[in-house]
């Protein structure tokens, strides 16, 4: 077990993931940052921690905006010490699922100054002093399983999470030759049940509006199974803990302690389930019967 001090940064731990991450840093002792656009949440999870025992203060934050990611940086310091802990995990997406000429320049743009913009500034706002400091820190961005096999219908997303996962790795070589004790890890969920497929409650009323009204990638494929999967990720009831298939939706409880244990363990890849086997392999053997002829 790796040996965290002084504070922990998780964005987007309002809810979800993120708020199950926050939850299992702060059994580590850590002072937890818990950092949300939606003020009330990031405060209401910031109080189940204290309840259970832990350190933590809520901070209202746009990962969009670099100033205010590093007033939070000094903040997080003020309060808990410096931070060994930074988790950029604050994370949107669109529905329903369209095909990429369907997808209009504002759904791009909000993509990615979320899902990309909102990784670079944590990292522009906490790396750099987090490098200052010594002992054991570690870096977790969180991407998607559809980073690593994009599909149809989700390209805009695909790309941003693509994008993390790029950044992630080769931030990781970087620190293995500059840092002692400094990890990254990147995080791929599988099928979560979150408050993921309402973002768009997140974006001014008539963008959204612009964004929902648009013609489902199902109309094109007949296939609406996709969609019925994801969904599904948002009724209420019993769910299992652990997923047994990578298709297998989980409840976000279960997040926190897998990435804790990928953390200690500085893994490069966090999984959540078990992994698309076929699709891996897919990839794999069409890139190694590339070769230029
Ligand atoms: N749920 C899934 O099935 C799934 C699968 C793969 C990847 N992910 C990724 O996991 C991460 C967490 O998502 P989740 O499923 O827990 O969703 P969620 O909607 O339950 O939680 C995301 C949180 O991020 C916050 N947020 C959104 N925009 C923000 C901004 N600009 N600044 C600060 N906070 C912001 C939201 O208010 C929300 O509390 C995201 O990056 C998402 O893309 C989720």
């Amino acid at each position: 077990m790796r040996l965290f001090t002084g504070s922990a940064v998780v964005t987007g731990a309002g809810s979800g993931i993120g708020r199950s991450i926050a939850h299992a840093l702060a059994t580590r002792g850590l002072g937890v940052v818990v950092a949300d656009v939606e003020l009330a949440a990031a405060e209401a999870v910031s109080s189940e921690i204290a309840a259970a025992g832990g350190r933590a203060i809520p901070n209202q934050v746009d990962v969009r905006d670099l100033a205010a990611m590093e007033a939070m940086a000094d903040r997080a310091e003020a309060e808990f010490g410096p931070t060994s802990v930074l988790v950029n995990n604050a994370g949107v997406t669109l529905r329903p699922f369209r095909a990429s000429w369907d997808t209009n320049y504002d759904d791009f743009r909000w993509m990615f100054d979320i899902n990309w913009w909102g990784v670079v500034h944590g990292h522009a706002a906490f790396v750099p002093r987090m490098l200052a400091g010594s002992g054991d820190r570690h870096i977790v961005n969180t991407a998607s399983t559809a980073a690593i096999h994009p599909f149809a219908g989700h390209s805009s997303y695909s790309a941003s999470k693509a994008a993390v996962d790029g950044f992630t790795i080769a931030v990781r070589a970087e620190l293995e030759a500059a840092a002692e004790g400094f990890g990254a890890s990147v995080l791929f969920p599988g099928p979560i049940k979150t408050r993921i497929t309402s973002s768009a409650r997140l974006r001014p009323t008539a963008e959204a509006e612009a964004s929902t009204s648009v013609k489902p990638w199902s109309d094109y494929t007949g296939d609406t199974r996709r969609s019925q999967l994801v969904e599904t990720a948002h009724v209420d009831g019993e769910l299992p803990h652990r997923a047994s298939n990578p298709a297998e939706v989980i409840d976000a409880d279960a997040v926190g302690g897998i990435v804790l244990n990928g953390i200690d363990r500085n893994q490069p890849y966090i999984l959540t389930h078990p992994p698309h086997e076929d699709r891996i392999t897919m990839r794999r053997d069409q890139l190694l019967s590339a070769e230029p002829r």
